[in-house]
Formats: structure tokens, C-alpha cells, sequence
């Protein structure tokens, strides 16, 4: 059984492929890099790395070679990533691959993100590859709320302009389980899996986590829009990724990042990490 991981050399699928070393062997997993040399610690490990751009059809047909279990994570070059899937797919068609799962988005098919076009474009194409498919539609990072929690810690504020939209996020490690057992188990095939925390928070909350792990006042302060984006910016995010997260939030505020369907916890056997635990390794890391 050969098991391929495209995004091998991301925060994701590093951690997928540390679950699924629990319990498959290295020399049957295949880290799929657009950089191998990103992947050293992997190699040194005994998994076997190969090369391919998400925009190499040649390097991906080769790079799938033999593969019967796909994970394709989703590209982070926002909008271009269409075709890229779509080139990920077709190789996986010829090579003949017998389940492919597919990090989506949340509600990816009703999502009001701007973020959902293109997963739910890949969901379409991979559904009329006739490929047997897992589509695993994970929710929000908890750690993409993190940014600001040292910052929040140190001056008793905290900005966002999610109001009080309830946030069902869920950390890295448990939705890369969730992807792990999919590969590991084979299933469930032509199911998709809305993939959320089991508790959401709004910001406020957030807020007041932080608060009780400090010992010190922390207050949320909701912003419109537009400031809040200028905020990401004066901390260094680069203007595309302000306006996105400061436009996600918005559309939280309106209730696009809740679930409260349970299928994550009850797919890994486990409750979802709750935000305080994302809170605490989040200072520690910061101290
Ligand atoms: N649910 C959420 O809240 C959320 C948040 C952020 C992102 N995402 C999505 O989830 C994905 C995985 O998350 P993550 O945290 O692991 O992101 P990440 O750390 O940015 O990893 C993205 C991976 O995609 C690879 N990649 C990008 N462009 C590529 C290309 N043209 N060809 C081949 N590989 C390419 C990167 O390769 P390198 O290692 O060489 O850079 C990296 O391994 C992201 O790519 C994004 O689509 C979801």
C-alpha cells in the first residue's frame, strides 16, 4: 500500500504525515515536494520523497507513480488554484489512484468566503474524475487567530472585526488525525466530511481566555473592517493577507466559520483541542 501526501513539506501535512507514522511505515508513505530539499528530515526517516509543482503535469504523472491512496492539500497560491488541483486530479486519474481525499473548506459548497470558489470547483472536478474520493472540508485553524494573542497578552487588547460570529476552529494536529485516518483506513469513500471543533468561540471569548491564562484584563475590540486590516498590516502581514483575514472576519461575524456538527471529534474518537490549550502553547511559545 503506497500512500502519497502532496503539501508534504507544510504545516499540515507535516503533521499527517507524523500520524500516519503511527501507524503505517515510512517506506510506504511518499512526500510529495515542490521543494525536496524541504524535505530532508523526511527522507532521513526512510519515506520516500519525489518532486512536482502543482503546475507540472509531467512531475506530477511521474510522482504518482504506483500511488493507490492520495492526500491532495490544497495549494496556497490563492487563485490559481483551479488548475492546479485540476493537474493534481488528472495525474491521479491516469495513474490509476484508488481513493483520493482532498482538504476543502467548510461548507465549501454554501461558504460565503471568497476562499470557496476555488474549493468547491475542485470538489466539482474531483467528483467528475470518477476518482473514489474523501473530500475533507476542514474548518478554520484555531492558530489562524493566534497572531495576535502575544501582542493581546502584553497590552490588553485584542482587534478583529469578527463581532460576536461564533467560530468553530480547530487545531492543525487534529484535523491532520482526521486526514491520517483517512488514509490509513481507506473510507470513507464518497463521503464529505464537514470537519469543525466542538466548541466555538467568538472573539470576546478569545479575548477572555487569554485574560485568565495572564492574569490581566484583555478586551476585545471590534473594528470595522477596513481598520482592522490596516492593524494586520502595521504587524507586517502583507496587504493581500490582511485584506483576506479582515474580510474573513467579517463574514464569521455573519456566521460562515460555525459548525456544530461534531463530525471531527467523533471521525477522530477524540474531543476536538479546545481553544484554551491553542491559547496556552501560544504564550509558552511567546515567553
Ligand atoms: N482551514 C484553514 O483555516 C486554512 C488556513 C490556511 C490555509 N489553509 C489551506 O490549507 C492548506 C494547508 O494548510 P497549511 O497550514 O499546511 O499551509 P502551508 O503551511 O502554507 O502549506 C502549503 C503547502 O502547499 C505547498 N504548495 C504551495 N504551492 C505549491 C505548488 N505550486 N506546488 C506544490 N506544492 C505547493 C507548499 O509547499 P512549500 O512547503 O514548498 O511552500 C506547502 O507544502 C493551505 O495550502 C491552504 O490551502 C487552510
Amino acid at each position: 500500500m503506497k500512500i502519497a501526501i502532496t503539501g508534504s513539506t507544510g504545516q499540515l501535512g507535516q503533521l499527517v504525515i507524523e500520524q500516519l507514522l503511527k501507524s503505517v511505515p515510512a517506506n510506504q508513505l511518499i512526500a510529495i515536494a515542490r521543494n525536496p530539499a524541504k524535505a530532508c528530515k523526511l527522507a532521513a526517516r526512510g519515506i520516500n520523497v519525489r518532486q512536482a509543482n502543482y503546475d507540472d503535469p509531467v512531475a506530477l504523472h511521474n510522482a504518482l507513480e504506483g500511488v493507490e491512496r492520495l492526500l491532495l492539500i490544497a495549494s496556497n497560491e490563492l487563485g490559481r488554484r483551479i488548475t492546479q488541483h485540476a493537474n493534481v486530479i488528472n495525474s491521479a486519474k491516469k495513474q490509476g489512484i484508488r481513493l483520493l481525499a482532498y482538504t476543502s473548506l467548510l461548507h465549501a459548497d454554501t461558504s460565503p468566503l471568497s476562499l470557496a470558489v476555488e474549493y468547491a470547483r475542485t470538489e466539482s472536478d474531483l467528483k467528475a474524475s470518477g476518482i473514489p474520493f474523501v473530500i475533507l472540508r476542514n474548518g478554520w485553524y484555531t492558530e489562524n487567530h493566534m497572531a495576535g494573542v502575544p501582542a493581546a497578552a502584553a497590552t490588553g487588547m485584542l482587534y478583529g472585526c469578527a463581532g460576536n460570529g461564533r467560530i468553530a476552529s480547530a487545531p492543525r494536529i487534529d484535523l491532520a488525525e482526521a486526514a491520517a485516518k483517512v488514509l490509513a483506513s481507506g473510507g470513507p469513500a464518497g463521503q464529505t466530511l464537514e470537519l469543525a471543533g466542538d466548541t466555538a468561540h467568538t472573539l470576546a471569548e478569545l479575548a477572555a481566555e487569554i485574560a485568565r491564562q495572564c492574569g490581566r484584563d484583555v478586551v476585545y475590540k471590534n473594528l470595522p473592517e477596513p481598520e482592522y486590516r490596516e492593524i494586520l498590516m502595521a504587524a507586517g502581514f502583507p496587504e493581500p493577507i490582511a485584506s483576506g483575514f479582515a474580510n474573513w472576519d467579517t463574514e464569521a461575524s455573519r456566521g460562515a466559520l460555525f459548525d456544530d456538527g461534531h463530525q471531527l471529534s467523533k471521525w477522530i474518537g477524540r474531543p476536538t483541542t479546545p481553544l484554551s490549550e491553542i491559547v496556552r502553547q501560544t504564550l509558552a511559545q511567546a515567553r
